[in-house]
């Protein structure tokens, strides 16, 4: 049974490409202005134990090159970035046991304790234990992003080994321990069309999410999925702007994917509804082993240098990049209406 989100979804994604993308840059500058808000992403291991047929760091995946980096590591990485100006980092991980809740509160704690409230902490290490994630909060970390990858149930368990319900279930999890919550999807997976694209663009909305990471299934040739034929970029496009339309105060990424099928995506991306950029701070001697599809881009330079690209970057669609925390004002409203009730 449709309810408003289907219907609202199927009609946005209904308009002509042009009319989407105005729409939906419009009310992203209605709400963020001309603000990109930069996110420096840390990238901790790539050691996973699952084995999610799409992921180039995949369990299975004999032809990946392993790394784990160390808390000293991880903490200097956000010093620089720190030092750069970003006050929003977001580390993110394989489902690795060496990365389990105990160390991540530790490392949540010192980055707190030296960092203070100015910063955004971000988390993604994948499904855990919802008194995992309450320990996670308790140490400092104040966001955390978990994306559900497809709606669609049979192909969640499919594609991943585990059911879409208990991912949809620690998402509940982290939003009532009062993170702010990240979720999204991937575009043009083997096997959905237009009518599932639908339905993941209403299920990210229906979730109210304050933060969602649209971007292109790209195969890899080292999994189960490396013969599927890619589809073009310009679905995570609409998406992504479809998403704006029904969900004006979410912060949403021109991600990293979405730049990596096309040399101007990320530019796209911008003038069609997304709001935030993710340059990758971590080690460059480590960057090309997370490689979760080929093709990514930014793998030599050091992230700090990136961001004089992605100033200009931003300058060609009539924005500027914004060194705050940018919270997104869904999650602000959340916290107002708690701490009022
Ligand atoms: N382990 C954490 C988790 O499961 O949420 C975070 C890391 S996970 C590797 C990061 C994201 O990469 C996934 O949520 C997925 O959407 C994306 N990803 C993985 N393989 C991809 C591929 N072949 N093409 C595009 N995106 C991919
Ligand atoms: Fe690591 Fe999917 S392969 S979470």
């Amino acid at each position: 049974m449709s309810d408003r989100f289907d219907l609202a979804a199927a009609e946005a994604l209904s308009l002509p490409d042009a009319e989407l993308f105005r729409r939906a840059d419009a009310a992203c500058r209605g709400v963020f202005g001309d603000a990109v808000h930069l996110r420096g992403l840390v990238e901790a291991s790539n050691a996973c134990v699952r084995d999610c047929a799409y992921c180039g760091i995949r369990r299975s995946n004999g032809g990946a090159v392993r790394y784990r980096l160390d808390d000293a590591e991880i903490l200097e990485c956000v010093r620089k970035g720190r030092a750069a100006g970003l006050s929003s980092f977001v580390v993110q991980g394989a489902e690795d046991p060496e990365f389990g809740a105990d160390r991540l509160a530790r490392l949540g704690a010192r980055l707190r304790g030296e960092f203070g409230g100015e910063v955004a902490l971000a988390l993604s290490f994948g499904t855990m234990r919802r008194a995992d994630y309450a320990a996670l909060r308790r140490a400092g970390w104040d966001r955390y992003l978990l994306r559900f990858e497809t709606s669609d149930p049979a192909l969640h368990l499919a594609l991943r080994g585990a059911p879409l319900a208990g991912r949809l279930r620690a998402l509940e999890d982290l939003r009532e321990l009062g993170f702010e919550v990240g979720s999204g999807f991937m575009t043009g997976l083997p096997g959905t069309d237009e009518s599932r694209l639908a339905a993941d663009v209403a299920l990210a909305a229906r979730l109210g999410l304050d933060m969602a990471g649209i971007g292109p299934f790209i195969p890899h040739p080292g999994t189960p999925l490396g013969g599927a034929a890619p589809r073009s970029q310009g679905t995570a496009l609409r998406a992504v702007a479809a998403l704006r339309l029904l969900l004006p105060g979410a912060n949403l990424p021109a991600s990293t994917a979405v730049g990596s099928v096309a040399p101007d995506g990320r530019e796209r991306a911008l003038a069609a509804g997304a709001n935030v950029l993710m340059p990758n701070i971590g080690p460059v001697g480590r960057k090309r082993d997370y490689e979760l599809y080929p093709g990514k881009i930014c793998l030599d330079e050091d992230g700090m240098k990136c961001l004089g690209c992605l100033g200009l970057r931003v300058a060609s669609v009539g924005k500027k990049l914004d060194f705050g925390r940018g919270d997104s004002p869904s999650f602000r409203a959340r916290a107002l209406k708690e701490t009022t009730a």
